[in-house]
């Protein structure tokens, strides 16, 4: 029988009263401790601004609980391992109080002195925190200490290399976790499965067999509640800069000599330093952006982004972008990587498309009809999770004509959104100390430069056209334009949305 790893540790949180703590953290370490991995050794101290105790602090986690999860037992069991420490983040007093508190319930819970600082507030305090928790001796510990980070990693190449040089005063890299939480998604970590563990792909999977792959995540929501954070960021760097990046690199890159996670790391290095580099002049050619107005969505009328709070009347920010990537390399050269992603779209969809190129001589073409359709792997990321394979077939009948079909696997056809299971897996990963689905600053690094010179032109050159694609579309016709120009077109996303 497998015996569950069962890491002993303490999870501060600091942003303990925010979103991402109620609605991902407290129910993923619940999930995990109803599962057995982890054991009674174990304590949680949240962090945050606000007065609370920590009976009202566990009171608050087990409303979470009981709003995002489905089952609830031994929930009192479970709260009574959490704890609340106020403190202002820029004072060095209360980090003191934290320590004091870690100390004594090390012994209390057996921790050994293993401390996980899961960061998950505003990004501006980051460096900040990281530098008391080392001053005020919080890292010195007899056990591990392991800083955990949510996005965003800076704004751009140098403001991310500010604050890793900070926090590097305090955590060495292979302490720090860099959270991108697409690296949780089970399908995400499907595609090296699909592509290493399957004699039918692998040596198909280079540029004599693939025409171009294209990422979408679309999403039907519009910014919400957060305008203040959008206004700064876009669809470039909430999404592309990581998500959609690090998906390219799973997708492009070499296999790696071992599973293990400098192996696997330094793989999809190199497909980030393989990009070609997109200057400030060719970006126009090479990225669309586009900014949702009002439109449907399910049936109601919604307001355009310009409409949502704390966005600017005039905001220049983009809410969609799509792109075309090329790989300079022996494996990839010639062939297109494009990938878009946006608020305010017709389907919530994250679907990969291999498009494998057609055969040399098509025997079914007549009547000036394309009677074939290329080969498509469809790695299905979510809602649905699974792989679908388009092949062609005979259709039944006297005539030799061919028809479509589907190979369909169905991993998991349950909403699996943004679900916790995400951040289940990577708070266990990090546990356990295993930083393979976490973003090495080198990636980090790669990602921004690339994406650096996009943004500078978008910030300084005013978007006249927007709003330029409806809520509740696929996002501006300039997008599809990108594909046509190489005569390719974007397969749907959803079996509907043409
Ligand atoms: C986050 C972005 O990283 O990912 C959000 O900040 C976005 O803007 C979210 O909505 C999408 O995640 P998922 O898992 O729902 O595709």
């Amino acid at each position: 029988m497998n015996r569950l790893e069962q890491p002993k540790t303490i999870i501060v949180i600091f942003g303990a009263t925010g979103d991402l703590a109620k609605r991902k953290l407290f129910p993923s370490i619940y999930n995990l401790y109803k599962k057995g991995n982890l054991s009674e050794d174990f304590a949680v101290v949240g962090v945050a601004r606000r007065e609370l105790s920590s009976e009202e602090f566990r009171n608050d986690v087990e409303e979470s609980i009981t709003e995002f999860n489905k089952e609830t037992e031994v929930l009192e069991t479970f709260s009574n391992h959490f704890y609340y420490q106020a403190c202002d983040v820029t004072n060095s007093s209360c980090y003191l109080e934290i320590k004091v508190l870690l100390e004594k319930l090390d012994e209390q819970y057996n921790t050994e002195g293993n401390r996980i600082f899961y960061l998950a507030m505003a990004p501006e305090f980051f460096g900040t925190i990281a530098e008391y928790l080392k001053k005020e001796g919080l890292t010195s510990t007899t056990g591990f200490s392991r800083l955990v980070i949510e996005k965003p990693f800076g704004h751009n190449l140098p403001s991310a290399q500010q604050l890793n040089d900070q926090i590097r005063q305090a955590f060495n890299e292979n302490q720090i976790y860099r959270i991108d939480h697409y690296l949780g998604k089970e399908m995400v970590q499907n595609i090296e499965v699909i592509r290493f563990a399957n004699a039918i792909f692998e040596p198909l999977w280079n540029n004599r067999y693939i025409a171009n792959v294209q990422i979408t995540s679309s999403e039907v929501l519009g910014v919400e509640d957060r305008g203040r954070y959008y206004e700064t960021s876009g669809a470039l760097r909430d999404m592309l800069q990581n998500h959609l990046m690090q998906m390219v690199a799973l997708l492009a890159m070499e296999p790696p000599i071992k599973l293990t996670t400098d192996e696997i790391r330094s793989e999809k290095i190199k497909v980030l330093r393989a990009l070609r580099p997109v200057s400030e002049d060719e970006v126009h050619g090479y990225f669309v952006r586009g900014q949702y107005g009002k439109g449907m969505v399910d049936g109601k009328e919604v307001i355009g982004y310009r409409e949502e709070n704390n966005v600017d009347d005039n905001s220049n920010t983009e809410t969609f972008v799509a792109g075309k990537l090329l790989i300079d390399n022996f494996r990839w050269a010639g062939v297109p990587f494009y990938i878009r992603t946006g608020k305010r779209m017709s389907a919530k969809s994250t679907k990969i498309v291999v498009q494998f190129k057609d055969i040399p001589m098509n025997l079914y073409y007549s009547k000036g009809e394309m009677a074939q359709t290329p080969n498509l792997l469809v790695i299905n990321i979510q809602p649905d999770e699974g792989i679908t394979l388009h092949l062609n077939a005979k259709k039944s009948g006297q005539n030799i004509q061919t028809t479509p079909v589907k190979l369909d696997f169905c991993n998991n056809c349950v909403d699996g959104i943004n679900t916790p299971e995400a951040y289940e897996k990577l708070l266990y990963d990090c546990m356990r100390g295993d930083a393979t689905n976490f973003t090495h600053w080198d990636e980090v690094a790669l990602s921004w430069s690339f994406v650096d010179p996009i943004s500078n032109v978008w910030e300084t050159q005013m978007a006249t056209n927007f709003p330029n694609y409806h809520s509740g579309s696929m996002g501006p016709k300039e997008a599809d334009q990108l594909l046509a120009e190489d005569s390719f077109i974007w397969w749907p996303v959803t079996d509907f949305d043409k």
